[in-house]
């Protein structure tokens, strides 16, 4: 079947780090109503995500938030025609609560379960708002990766580069962190970084920005960021001269992926593709160069159900159910995926 032929109920499930996520997708775009709980205070007083403490505020979250949804939607779990539930990369006690429920209703129901690769639903928000023009160059950006694809058509990810250490989000979070802005700070250093409207007054140096690989390297950066922190500097300037380095080799290396690969479009990808900076700086690119820029609407950049539901039905409508068997994996590359059956 088509896609666009598909008419009905999926519902995505995503637990694999600290948000529990819950949607109901009616055929391949509709939201018909999705929501999120976020584990931030629960993880505030230790300065991190635990574990342990993120496996369990799941398991407390996930059927209230399954209630809700149904609700909201105005559908019973019998109506659901297909369960997307991310079976990895991800916490691997985070994973299994939304994995295992996601198995549990299918089979409960009688009806098809899919294990979704937590890296291709952050590629798929995209596809539930905008036509994405192949090839691409995608750029996924998050607290757990910084990588470069090469998207030659829908479902295939060749890899060009990633991050040789950090990734970008886990550097806003510790420079945030250090800051006293407490934990997932990345939004609020965005916004402290975006007030400043004149030249910020510190600068720091693009890591990698010169190298001929599509590779960075975040960890240098991380540490100049937090020394200037202890040193004392100002919080608007250490947030802005953050942004204006990440945000420059960001740019720099994924046009120059672009360019050598000849992709028709750049997609971003993941909760950093949330960032002002950085939507900014691609969007006037993309009128000043030959590429369509495809990014998510901010509540689809980070860890949400919508993007598994898709995620999930594209793989259902193209290779099948996944057997009841299928296991959830901590690491997992996107790189040559074809599935988790292995
Ligand atoms: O994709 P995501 O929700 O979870 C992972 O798969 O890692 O990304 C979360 C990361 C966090 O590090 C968070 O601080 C960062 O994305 N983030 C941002 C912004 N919004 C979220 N970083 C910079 N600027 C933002 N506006
Ligand atoms: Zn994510």
């Amino acid at each position: 079947m088509e896609l666009s032929q598909f008419e009905g109920l999926t519902l995505g499930i995503e637990s694999s780090c600290d948000d529990t996520s819950l949607c109901v997708l009616r055929g391949s775009s509709e939201i018909l109503c999705l929501k999120r709980v976020s584990q931030a205070n629960l993880h505030a007083e230790f300065g991190g995500v635990v574990p342990e403490i993120a496996a369990r505020g799941h398991l407390e979250a996930i059927f209230p938030l399954l209630r809700e949804v149904l609700l909201e939607s105005s559908v019973q779990l019998s109506d659901i025609d297909l369960f997307a539930a991310t079976a990895g990369p991800g916490l691997i006690g985070s994973l299994l609560v939304g994995f295992h429920m996601g198995k549990t209703l299918a089979l409960m129901s009688q009806k098809p379960f899919v294990a979704v690769h937590h890296l291709e639903a952050h590629f798929c928000a995209n596809f539930l708002e905008q036509e994405v023009l192949f090839p691409a160059v995608g750029l996924l950006v998050s607290g757990g990766h910084s990588s470069l694809y090469f998207l030659r058509e829908q479902g295939i990810y060749e890899l060009m580069g990633e991050s040789r250490d950090d990734a970008v989000g886990e550097v806003y979070d510790k420079v945030g962190r250090e800051l006293g802005l407490g934990v997932n700070a990345g939004p609020l250093v965005d916004k402290i970084a975006s007030s400043i409207k004149d030249k910020c007054a510190l600068e720091f140096t693009p890591p990698m920005l010169h190298s001929k690989d599509f590779d960075f390297s975040f960890s240098g950066l991380k540490t100049a960021a937090l020394k200037a922190c202890r040193d004392g500097y100002n919080k608007e300037d250490i947030c802005c001269a953050l942004q204006n380095a990440v945000v420059e080799v960001l740019l720099k290396k994924t046009i120059a992926a672009q360019k050598e690969t000849r992709a028709k479009s750049i997609v971003l990808a993941g909760g950093v593709a949330a960032n002002s900076g950085l939507r900014n700086a691609f969007s006037k690119a993309s009128q000043q160069g030959r590429f369509v820029l495809s990014v998510p609407s901010l509540r689809l950049c980070t860890d949400n159900g919508a993007m598994v539901a898709r995620a999930g039905l594209e793989r259902y409508l193209r290779y099948g159910a996944d057997s009841l068997h299928t296991q959830a994996f901590s690491r997992f590359p996107l790189h040559n995926y074809k599935d988790f059956r292995q």
